[in-house]
């Protein structure tokens, strides 16, 4: 099996570009209805359907995450996810992070999915400081792709240079220490 820190991987730019991840992951809120940040982006590109899917799940708790199918979007599914609110850090914020990361590892092998494409899951609204949220996706990602050897590649999708330039630092501190 491929050096886990090597199976993850960092671009720049809208995750809605992605055409060659198997599923992108949303970062939703929990009623699943849509939102702004990502989630509104990846509602927009869907259509109709991907809201007419997700009204069927009744909602995902933080930390979790539901699959459903892609609507417009050339990729086969959507991951929803609902990431903790920053709230100082002392809520479990951490713990709450690394489940959302984790549970779109075993959602998406569960659907056979080999290429996963995530954004930085609370780093927008939800106001989860960058450096602490690219250390905590990377090391859960980095132990969840160890245990699911049929996810071959979990994609970052950064939107701003400051966003990459942390999940970069997580990225070479994690190689570095395996
Ligand atoms: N592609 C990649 N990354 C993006 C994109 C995009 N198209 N658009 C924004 N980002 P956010 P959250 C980045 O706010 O903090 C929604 O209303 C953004 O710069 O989308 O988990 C939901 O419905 C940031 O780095 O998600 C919830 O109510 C990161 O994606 C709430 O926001 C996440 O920002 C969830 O808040």
């Amino acid at each position: 099996m491929t050096f886990a820190p090597a199976r993850v991987t960092l671009r720049r730019g809208d995750i809605t570009t992605d055409d060659t991840a198997d599923a992108i992951v949303n970062a939703a809120n929990s009623s699943l209805l849509g939102g702004g940040g990502v989630d509104g982006a990846i509602h927009r590109a869907a259509g109709p359907d991907l809201l007419a899917e997700c009204r069927l799940l009744g909602g995902c708790h933080t930390g979790d995450a539901k699959i459903t199918g892609a609507g417009r979007l050339p990729v086969r599914h959507v991951i929803h996810t609902v990431g903790p609110v920053w709230r100082g850090g002392g809520h479990g914020e951490a713990d709450l992070l690394a489940s959302c990361y984790r549970r779109c590892v075993e959602v998406g092998d569960e659907a056979g999915c080999a290429v996963l494409a995530f954004p930085a899951i609370s780093c927008g609204v939800y106001g989860y400081p960058l450096e602490e949220a690219a250390e905590v996706a990377v090391h859960a990602l980095v132990e969840a792709l160890e245990r699911h050897p049929g996810v071959r590649e979990a994609r970052f999708w950064l939107f701003s240079e400051q966003a990459y330039a942390a999940f970069h630092r997580s990225l070479a501190d994690a190689a570095a220490t395996q």
